[in-house]
Order: C-alpha cells, then sequence, then structure tokens
C-alpha cells in the first residue's frame, strides 16, 4: 500500500469486501480517500470503529467531562467506559462473593452427565488441569463411592508426571467409575433432551503468591444461578430484551444447536447474563447522557461505537463457550479456529473484576486502540475521507476508483455471518 500511495493528489480506493477494515485502514493512512464496504453489518461497525471515526477526529480535542482539560476520542471513550464500569459496580456490589480481603477472579464450570450404565452423574471434563505451572500446578480429583450416584472433587498438586486425561475427548464421555464410554452422538441427544446439568468444580483466586484453586461450598453455585428476577428486571430497560434469537445451525462452526443450546440466551449463565445485560443497560444510559453534555452528532456516535466494541469483546470472553487455559490463567475467546464449538468444561470470569474477561480489561484494550488509530491519523497532513457503506457488493459503487481492493469470501468455507451473529445481538441492544 505504501508503494502505491498517491504523492500528490487525493486518489480514490475502494475495498467492496472490507471485513474488519484492514485494508481500509492502511488505505486512509497512506492517504486515499477510502469507501469500504461490508454486507454484514458487525463488520461494518467494525470498520467504523477502527477506520472512519479515528480519520475523522484524530485532530479534534474536547473538555472532559470532569475537567476541563482537553481530551482526545480515546479519552472520552476511556471516561464513558469507566462511567460504565462504575454505575454497573453500584448495582451489582455482591455479585461475586469475597473470601475476606480476596475477589474471584475465575470460576470454573462443566457440563455434566449420568453414565448410562452405572448411574454415576459426573462431570465432562476437557481437561483436569485447573492450574499449569513449574510451581503452582493443581489438578481435580473427582472422587465417587462404588455405589451410589454423585460424585465430589478435590484439588491436589500435580506430580510432575501428571498425565492430562479429561473425562471428555472426540470418542466421548468415559465414566470414572465403570469406565463405559457414551458417544459424542449420545452426549448431543443427552443435551437436546436438557438432560446435562450445570456444575460449578471450583473457584479461582489471585493471592499474594499467585492463583490458587478451591473447590466451592454449597452457596456458590447458587449464588451464580438464581438470579432470574434480577435477570428479568434489568432486561425489562432494554430494546429487544433477553437475547432469545435463534442460533443458525450449520455443520462446521456453530455446532451448539447440536447440544440442544438453541437460542442466544442459552449460551450464557445467568450471572453472566446479568453482568452483561447491567453492562449494556449502563452503556445506553451513558450514550444517552453524551446529549445533555454537549457532544456533536459524530462524537457521540464514535463513542458509542467505541463502547459497544467494548460489549462485543466482553461477550467474546464471556459465555458457557470459553475455555479455561490453565497456563496462562486466562479466559479464552469463543472463536476457535473460525468455529464456535460446545464446551464440556468453560470459565466465568469475574466480569467487575480486573483480570482477563472482565470489562475493564476489555475497556483497555479498545481504548489502547483507539489511541493508537487517531496518534496514528494525527500525523497526516492530507485530510482524505473515509467512507463506510453496509451493502451488498451486488449493488455496485458510484464514482471512480483508483484503486480497488478486494478480499472476497472463500466459497462457504467461513460462516461469517452465523459466527458474527452471536455479537450481533448484543450489539443491536446497545446501540
Ligand atoms: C475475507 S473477508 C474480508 C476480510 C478483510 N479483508 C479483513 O481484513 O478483515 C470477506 C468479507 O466479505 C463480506 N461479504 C460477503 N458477501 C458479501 C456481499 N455480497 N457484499 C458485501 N460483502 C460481503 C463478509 O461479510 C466478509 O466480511
Ligand atoms: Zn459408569
Amino acid at each position: 500500500m505504501g508503494l502505491l500511495s498517491p504523492r500528490t493528489d487525493v486518489c480514490r480506493f475502494l475495498d467492496p469486501f472490507g471485513g474488519g477494515g484492514a485494508f481500509a485502514l492502511e488505505a486512509a493512512r497512506a492517504g486515499f480517500d477510502v469507501v469500504t464496504n461490508d454486507l454484514n453489518p458487525v463488520a461494518y461497525l467494525i470498520q467504523r470503529a477502527t477506520v472512519e471515526f479515528p480519520a475523522l477526529l484524530a485532530r479534534e480535542t474536547r473538555s472532559l467531562p470532569n475537567s476541563m482539560r482537553p481530551g482526545e476520542l480515546w479519552e472520552h471513550v476511556d471516561f464513558w467506559g469507566r462511567w460504565v464500569l462504575a454505575q454497573a459496580k453500584t448495582e451489582l456490589p455482591n455479585l461475586y462473593s469475597m473470601k475476606g480481603a480476596l475477589s474471584p477472579s475465575y470460576f470454573w464450570w462443566s457440563w455434566q452427565m449420568d453414565c448410562p450404565q452405572c448411574g454415576l452423574r459426573f462431570p465432562l471434563l476437557k481437561t483436569t488441569a485447573a492450574l499449569k505451572g513449574a510451581k503452582s500446578a493443581m489438578v481435580i480429583v473427582l472422587m465417587h463411592e462404588e455405589r451410589g450416584n454423585s460424585c465430589s472433587v478435590k484439588y491436589v498438586k500435580a506430580d510432575p508426571k501428571f498425565k492430562d486425561c479429561g473425562t471428555f475427548d472426540l470418542k466421548g464421555a468415559h465414566c470414572p467409575r465403570c469406565k463405559a464410554i457414551t458417544s459424542r452422538e449420545a452426549v448431543q441427544s443427552i443435551g437436546r433432551r436438557k438432560e446435562l446439568t450445570r456444575r460449578l468444580l471450583g473457584i479461582i483466586w489471585r493471592g499474594a503468591s499467585g492463583f490458587q484453586v478451591s473447590p466451592p461450598d454449597t452457596e456458590a453455585q447458587h449464588q451464580a444461578e438464581q438470579l432470574n428476577s434480577a435477570i428479568q428486571t434489568c432486561f425489562q430497560e432494554i430494546p429487544f430484551g433477553l437475547p432469545k434469537e435463534t442460533i443458525t445451525s450449520d455443520s462446521d462452526s456453530m455446532r451448539v444447536p447440536i447440544y440442544g443450546f438453541t437460542d442466544y440466551s442459552q449460551l450464557f449463565l445467568p450471572r453472566q447474563m446479568l453482568a452483561i445485560g447491567t453492562i449494556v443497560k449502563q452503556t445506553r444510559r451513558a450514550l444517552h447522557l453524551l446529549n445533555s453534555h454537549g457532544y456533536p452528532p459524530q462524537w457521540r456516535k464514535a463513542i458509542g461505537v467505541s463502547l459497544a466494541m467494548v460489549v462485543g469483546r466482553l461477550v467474546e470472553r464471556n459465555s458457557q463457550l470459553c475455555l479455561w487455559q490453565p497456563k496462562k490463567t486466562c479466559v479464552s475467546s469463543v472463536y476457535v479456529r473460525y468455529a464456535m464449538p460446545f464446551c464440556a468444561d468453560f470459565v466465568e470470569a469475574n466480569i467487575l473484576g480486573d483480570r482477563s474477561g472482565s470489562y475493564g480489561t476489555q475497556l483497555w484494550k479498545v481504548v489502547q486502540a483507539m489511541r493508537a488509530l487517531c496518534a496514528s491519523f494525527a500525523v497526516r497532513e492530507n485530510k482524505a475521507g473515509v467512507q463506510c457503506l453496509n451493502g451488498d457488493v451486488a449493488q455496485g459503487f458510484e464514482g471512480k476508483f483508483d484503486l480497488i481492493a478486494a478480499d472476497p469470501p472463500y466459497y462457504d468455507s467461513l460462516s461469517y455471518s452465523n459466527l458474527s451473529d452471536y455479537f450481533y445481538v448484543w450489539i443491536r441492544r446497545t446501540l
């Protein structure tokens, strides 16, 4: 792009399949007058956040609401994101119970099923490693009697020769007592009959000497799940209410309907639903307040789209499709190889805390990205524009272009629209 950058006149650039706007960003930074398009509304909003608004507002400042100091766009996004978080914390002071002065960082959960052969109800585990690392490695041990239907859990230090073997793999579910294997297909039909039950396995804390894991007490699971009336009240204030849109199933990317999760609301734990709903509700309030603070329309849109990106990043790390990473001690994204597979065990982050998956960390990432994007546009002399469009490429484009770069979809290899619906259901409730 640098080689092609216009030296004198402003040249016109078009990307008809813009996606996340990578080409448009480079073209705009190189001084082209840019038109970038995508049919997908999520991609369109990402392009606006990463290219259109930084290009438009990079050289402007406005007084920050809490001081007379002029602030750039990223500082305003930071201010309002922190405002959203403070309101959510005030509204939900006891969402995650403390242990003395410590607040929990993560909760490790699994789905569990009854063994068809011996009747033991056991957790489906992809891994038994709760924590990895030279000094802190801990594994979960499932304990069961010769008879009876339940198994309890404890955590022990991992033996250096520890071989990780969970109870759920490509073959299916392995009963830890009678060793019977239930095929994946059979586990899927158990899920469709709504007979997979959820179980809290452990709570992960950050202490003075690093992370620790402890089994939950009897109240902990109850506290995360018995939130129905608070959820109903919260979503009464949010357009479209609970995200009950049907999950479009296809064989490769969205496999969760095969396990019985048929609408988006079923992908979230009740506590995740309440925390995310409260963040969405407070984001809407913040965007409403921008009017009374006298922000011009473009600033309002730029802050709104940026805070919607924070919500997008938040849901990407907070659902029952997010795996625990015992080595990095963090949450993984719902995206795995351009798909969203079913997770036998999964992790819940403390959304109001300060570790990976929290609102604060996602806000920080968006703010840092905004800051870098604005800085890269602020140094440019020319004021070439950026126009983002949200239409079908088949409609054609007005005007002449000097350069067209296209990265079209490759056959049906990626289900862009199905995968991005996961984000769209939340973004449409936020903006
Ligand atoms: C390979 S991706 C582009 C990725 C982009 N270069 C980037 O860096 O993010 C193809 C894009 O084409 C979009 N697309 C698919 N069919 C379209 C259509 N008929 N009109 C416009 N965009 C379309 C998809 O939503 C997807 O974002
Ligand atoms: Zn068994």
